[in-house]
C-alpha cells in the first residue's frame, strides 16, 4: 500500500518506518525541513533505538518531502502523526491536527477514496468535529464517502518503541466506513495480536483511558510510597506483593520522582479539561496531577535534610531524558529539580548521555558534565532518570539522592530513595 505520514517526531518516523519494513510504500512530510533531509537519507530525525537499521534496510520503499498536497495524491492512505500540545490552561491545542487538515483536504478536492488515518493523540470526538469537519470544508466532499475517515490510536513507548509497533498488546481501530476499515485491516493484517474494532470517539476515549490509568497507577505507588518511606518499609516488597494479584498487575507499580514525556502529563490534562469542561471531575485526576507536580520535589527536601542550605553547594544531576533510551526531555522531571536548586541558590553539573543538548535549550546556564563521574563528583547527586551506566558509577563516599531507585547507588555514604 503507499501511505503518507504527517509529522516525522516520534510516532510518525517510526510508525512510518514500521509500516515501510511490512512492505508499504511510504512518504514522510514534515514541514521541518531539516527532518525531511535527515529522513531522506534513512537516517532517524529522533534518537529511537533500531529506528535508523529499519530506515536503512527500506530505504527504496521510502521518501520524504515538505508537500503535502503532493505526499496525499501520490498515496492511498494518510495517518496524521502532528502533535497535539498542551495550552497554558491545559486544555489540548490542535492548531498542528487543523493544519494538516486544510492541507490534506485542500489535496482531497482532487482525488476519491482517499484514506485519512488520525494517529495522533486527540480528545474524543476531534477526528470527526475537527479532523472531519475542516477537510469537508477545504476539499467539498463528505467524511465517509468522498474520503475515508478513521482513528488509530498509538500506543508505543519511547525507548523501546520499535518493538512496540510490531509488538503491540492490541490495535485499535476506530472506523466508520466501509473503505477505512478495509484499508486498516489490511495493513493490519500482519500483526499478532487483538484487533479491536470500535467507533472512532471510541477509539480516541481509549487512548486517553489507557495513558490517564497508568498515569493514576505512578502517582498512586507515588502517594504509597512516601507512607512507606515514613514507616520504614520496602516499598518495591510492597508493591510486589500487591502486584502479584493478578488484577492489578506489577507493571509500572514503581515508586520515584513521577511521570514525565510527552504523553502522560499533557494527556491527562486535556482529559482533566474535558471533564471539567463537561462537570464531571471527581477529582482523582487532579490529584494525579497535583501529586505528580509535587513528588519531584521531594528529592530536594530530603537533600535539604542533609544540606540544610543549599546556597553555594554544587549539585550533580545524573539524568535529564524523561526516561532511559530517549533524547527526550518533554516533561521531564529534572526541570522542576533543577528549577527548585537554583532558588535555593545551589550550582548545577548535570550529566545526560543524550539528552544534555536538547536541555541546553532550556537551561543554558546551568553546567553541563561530560561524564556521569564528573556530575557525581559533587556536594550531593540527585538521580533523576535510571540510565543503565548509572548502575556502574562508584558512588563511594557520596551523597546521593536516588529518585529512581538504582540499586548500585545504595552504596554511597549517604544514600536516600525517594519513597523507599
Ligand atoms: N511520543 C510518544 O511516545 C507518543 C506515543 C503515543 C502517541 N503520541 C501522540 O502522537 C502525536 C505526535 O507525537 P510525537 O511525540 O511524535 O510529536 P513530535 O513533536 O515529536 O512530532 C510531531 C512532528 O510533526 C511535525 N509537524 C507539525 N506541523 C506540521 C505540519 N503542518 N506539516 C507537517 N509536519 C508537521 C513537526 O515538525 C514534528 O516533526 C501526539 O499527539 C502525541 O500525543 C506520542
Amino acid at each position: 500500500m503507499k501511505i503518507s505520514v504527517l509529522g516525522t517526531g516520534y510516532v510518525g518516523a517510526i510508525t512510518g518506518a514500521c509500516f515501510a519494513e511490512l512492505g508499504n510504500e511510504v512518504v514522510f512530510v514534515d514541514n521541518d525541513p531539516r527532518k525531511v533531509s535527515i529522513i531522506s537519507e534513512g537516517r532517524s530525525p529522533i534518537y529511537e533505538p533500531g529506528l535508523e537499521d529499519v530506515l536503512q534496510r527500506n530505504l527504496e520503499r521510502i521518501s520524504a518531502t515538505g508537500d503535502t498536497r503532493g505526499a496525499v495524491l501520490s498515496t492511498d492512505v494518510t495517518f496524521i502523526c502532528v502533535g497535539t500540545p498542551s495550552r497554558e490552561d491545559g486544555s489540548i491545542d490542535l492548531s498542528f491536527v487543523e493544519q494538516v487538515s486544510r492541507d490534506i483536504g485542500d489535496a482531497l478536492k482532487d482525488k476519491e477514496g482517499h484514506v485519512v488515518v488520525v494517529k495522533s493523540t486527540v480528545l474524543s470526538g476531534s477526528t470527526e468535529n475537527v479532523v472531519g469537519r475542516t477537510m469537508e470544508e477545504v476539499s467539498g466532499k463528505r467524511a465517509h464517502a468522498g474520503f475515508g475517515l478513521a482513528s488509530n490510536p498509538e500506543f508505543l513507548r519511547e525507548g523501546s518503541a520499535v518493538h512496540d509497533v510490531f509488538h503491540p498488546d492490541r490495535v485499535v481501530l476506530g472506523t466508520e466506513d466501509a473503505m477505512s476499515l478495509r484499508v486498516l485491516e489490511e495493513l493490519y493484517d500482519p500483526f499478532d495480536c487483538p484487533v479491536l474494532v470500535t467507533d472512532i470517539a471510541t477509539a480516541e476515549m481509549i487512548k486517553y483511558v489507557s495513558n490517564a490509568f497508568l498515569a493514576t497507577k505512578i502517582s498512586f505507588a507515588n502517594e504509597v510510597g512516601n507512607l512507606c518511606k515514613h514507616r520504614g518499609l520496602d516499598t518495591a516488597k510492597v508493591f510486589e506483593g500487591v502486584g502479584l494479584d493478578h488484577r492489578i498487575s506489577p507493571q509500572f507499580f514503581r515508586s520515584g520522582i513521577g511521570f514525565g514525556g510527552s504523553c502522560f502529563p499533557k494527556d491527562v490534562r486535556a482529559l482533566l479539561s474535558q471533564m471539567h469542561e463537561s462537570g464531571l471531575a471527581q477529582g482523582i485526576l487532579d490529584a494525579v496531577v497535583a501529586g505528580n507536580e509535587a513528588q519531584p520535589l521531594r528529592a530536594v527536601e530530603l537533600l535539604k535534610g542533609h544540606l540544610p542550605d543549599l546556597k553555594g553547594k554544587r549539585v550533580g544531576i545524573l539524568g535529564l531524558a524523561f526516561k532511559p533510551d530517549t533524547d527526550d526531555i518533554r516533561e521531564s522531571r529534572a526541570v522542576p529539580i533543577i528549577e527548585r536548586l537554583l532558588e535555593e541558590g545551589a550550582e548545577v553539573i548535570a550529566y545526560d548521555p543524550l539528552a544534555a543538548d536538547n536541555f541546553k535549550a532550556l537551561f543554558p546556564a546551568i553546567a553541563y558534565a561530560a561524564s556521569a563521574a564528573e556530575a557525581l563528583d559533587s556536594d550531593a547527586v540527585i538521580i533523576a532518570t535510571e540510565w543503565k551506566e548509572f548502575e556502574d558509577l562508584d558512588y563511594d563516599g557520596k551523597t546521593v539522592i536516588d529518585g529512581r531507585r538504582v540499586e548500585k547507588a545504595k552504596s554511597a555514604a549517604v544514600y536516600e530513595g525517594v519513597c523507599w
